[in-house]
């Protein structure tokens, strides 16, 4: 077979798919969410940058997580449009759909891993959901790359996540979410409950990956280590919507209350100074 015959067979594999070149892999607008009454989002606009790491900020229960819910198409809102690599999917059929699924990757908070499967079977789940004319061998090689690349020993991927410390099982977990070779990676509080150090290292390595894969990352984040080291922009969720959106030093010169105390107060000032002095 020559280059260009091989070239061919890809493009008409089923599930191949170029890669998104717009401005804004997710754009959503007018977003309302709801839980019977209690309204969770209500107007809200957001578009993230392609290439960029988006921090998402706000206090707890301000709807972070269900944001990135309705996002991924887990939580269907109640109004408003999202669009992700420039297709609408809140009016898609569950179908369509599958498409766009496969080309992104999610961290959800608290892992969520199988805890019958092991690490390695863990990350082979989406590759058998999504490509199950790779066969065993292959499949099998493929997570144990996925494994090596989110950081973790070889031996891991025999290991079950009972068997891992708090920052592997994190590691697992951006292992399956990497399973696919997304171009989109949402990670909900990826380094929530990991020590300073173990949080600092997972860091470097979203941010490495980002640069080597060409990923987007929509990074849900309580740490301001985090926003400081390795987001290009940070979004604010408050008062139902993304009130502001921006560098850290754009964020600052918006005077809102809250934004001013999150990065203004103690833990603000101390994660700016830690910041500096690594310079
Ligand atoms: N499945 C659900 N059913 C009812 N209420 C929910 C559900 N999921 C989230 N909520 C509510 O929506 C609000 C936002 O939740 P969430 O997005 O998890 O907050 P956070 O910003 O801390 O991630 C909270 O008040 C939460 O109680
Ligand atoms: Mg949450």
């Amino acid at each position: 077979m020559s280059d260009t015959d091989l070239e061919h067979s890809h493009q008409n594999a089923p599930n191949r798919h170029e890669r998104f070149r717009g401005d804004h892999p997710i754009v959503v607008e007018g977003l309302r969410t709801q839980f019977g009454e209690h309204v969770v989002h209500d107007d809200l606009d957001l578009k993230v940058n392609r290439g960029e790491i988006l921090g998402v900020v706000g206090g707890s229960g301000t709807g972070k997580s269900v944001l990135m819910r309705a996002i991924i198409g887990l939580q269907q809102p109640t109004a408003g449009h999202i669009e992700i690599f420039g297709r609408s999917i809140t009016n898609a059929e569950p179908d369509e759909e599958i498409g766009v699924r496969s080309r992104w990757g999610v961290l959800f908070q608290g892992g969520a891993l199988f805890s019958t499967l092991t690490v390695g079977e863990n990350v082979e789940v989406p590759l058998k959901q999504f490509y199950p004319e790779i066969g065993a061998e292959l499949r099998r090689e493929i997570a144990r790359y996925k494994v090596m690349l989110s950081g973790l020993p070889e031996d891991a991927a025999a290991k079950y996540p009972s068997e891992l410390s708090g920052g592997m099982k994190k590691r697992a977990g951006l292992a399956r979410a990497l399973a696919l070779d997304p171009e989109l990676l949402f990670l909900d509080e990826p380094t929530a409950g990991l020590d300073p150090i173990g949080a600092a290292k997972f860091d470097q390595l979203t941010r490495e990956l980002k640069e080597t894969l060409g990923l987007t990352v929509f990074l849900i984040t309580h740490d301001l280590d985090t926003l400081y080291e390795i987001c290009d922009r940070v979004a604010v969720l408050a008062d139902k919507k993304v009130i502001a959106v921006g560098t850290i030093p754009e964020l600052l010169e918006t005077d809102h209350p809250w934004i001013d105390e999150y990065f203004n107060g103690p833990r603000g000032r101390a994660a700016l100074a830690s910041k500096e002095r690594a310079r």
